[in-house]
């Protein structure tokens, strides 16, 4: 038997994601106890437990971080305690994975990132589209420069009907900060950066719309809390955002939780070498990307096949995370989040005066 002495994990917030992901890929690593979960409904976090055989729940968090003294922390909280929590645990002594949308504010990312260098830990955010095999497959060909100079980016994540929790804080604005955008472009957002090799942003302009959410349609079945129409939805339903970087490249960011469309996932990656399309709706989950390109001076179009990938996103993004906590920087650092925290505020902020927002 290992007399390896475990690492103790906690998760803050006992939602749908928390227990169906943190926990569980945290169970499966031998180095890793789960100790206690907490949720501001200790009933919530005490079913949570049960379920999982975990030895401690909690409604206070401050308590859990003080009692438990966690060497790794997941934040899973609604939206606007990111900031707070995350530097609360960051200053008890553990490391911390928070759940994105990173924050509210490019200047609480900020913050974050700040605090955990200052402590010395680390801080990751569950982009858990990275580990995707699709995705995997852009970002190398990428980082071998295969595509040559990405001069454009399209990204892509839309929902038929899918706005989450309606009237839970997922609507609420001062809860959420914000609807599609924050909630599902984000990921699309940050997948596209870390492809294109994370560019200097210089500029982003965006509109925004709320077509669906104020009448009740559209709605979907997230969030552990849901209440009957009529209840405050004061976000965003769709926004389309041009960003713009340094080095001339264009990245346009397309969500939606609702619209009279076709529900997928997409990104385009143009370069000057070689251009690819990852399209599951239309190429179909087994075989999703397609790579454009020249053979002996004629086009072709090439079909990629993909491994299998075993786990989850959230298992694959923890497993290495927990691997590497001993590297200066988390395999998904904490920085790269305040970079979609910066373009998701001048998009919201560019949608609602209508001017271009330089960085
Ligand atoms: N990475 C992903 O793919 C992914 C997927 C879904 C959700 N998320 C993110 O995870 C976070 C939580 O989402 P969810 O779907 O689990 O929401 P949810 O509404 O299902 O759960 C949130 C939980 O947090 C609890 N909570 C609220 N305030 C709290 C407080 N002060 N202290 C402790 N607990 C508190 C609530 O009681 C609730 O149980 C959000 O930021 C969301 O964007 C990420």
């Amino acid at each position: 038997m290992s007399t390896e002495k475990k690492l103790k994990a906690a998760v803050i917030g006992a939602g749908m994601i928390p227990t169906r992901s943190h926990i569980p890929a945290y169970q499966r690593l031998s180095n890793v106890q789960v100790v206690a979960v907490c949720d501001v409904k200790l009933d919530r976090a005490q079913a949570a437990a049960k379920a999982a055989g975990v030895p401690n729940a909690y409604a206070d968090y401050k308590e859990m971080l003080a009692k438990e003294k966690p060497d790794l922390v997941s934040v899973c909280t609604p939206n606007m305690f990111h900031a707070e929590m995350t530097i609360a645990a960051l200053e008890s002594g553990a490391n911390v994975i928070c759940e994105k949308p990173m924050a509210l504010k490019y200047k609480d990312a900020q913050a974050m990132v700040a605090t955990a260098k200052k402590v010395g830990k680390q801080l990751t955010i569950a982009f858990s589209n990275r580990p995707r095999a699709d995705m995997q497959l852009l970002r190398r060909y990428a980082e071998q420069g295969l595509f040559g100079d990405i001069y454009y980016v399209n990204a892509q994540y839309l929902r038929r009907s899918g706005i989450p929790g309606y009237g839970s804080w997922f609507t609420n604005k001062d809860m959420a900060g914000g609807g599609s955008m924050l909630d599902i472009g984000v990921h699309y957002l940050d997948l596209a950066l870390w492809i294109m090799g994370h560019p200097k942003p210089v500029s982003v302009a965006a509109s925004s719309y709320a077509k669906f959410g104020p009448r009740a349609m559209g709605l979907g079945g997230w969030g552990a809390d849901i209440l009957p129409p009529p209840q405050r939805c004061d976000v965003d339903d769709m926004v389309v955002t041009r960003v713009m970087f340094e080095n001339g490249a264009t990245l346009l960011v397309q969500a939606s939780w609702a619209a009279y469309l076709k529900s997928g996932e997409r990104i385009q990656v143009l370069g000057t070498e070689m251009g690819a399309d990852c399209y599951p709706v239309l190429n179909g989950t087994d075989h999703p990307v397609r790579i454009y390109d020249d053979m002996n001076g004629e086009a072709v179009e090439i079909i990629p096949d993909l491994p299998r990938v075993a786990v989850s996103g959230h298992a694959a993004i923890i497993e290495e995370w927990v691997k590497n906590l001993d590297k200066p920087e988390a395999p998904i650092p904490a920085w790269q989040g305040a970079m979609t925290a910066q373009i998701i505020e001048a998009a919201y902020k560019s949608a609602e005066t209508g001017e271009m927002i330089k960085l």
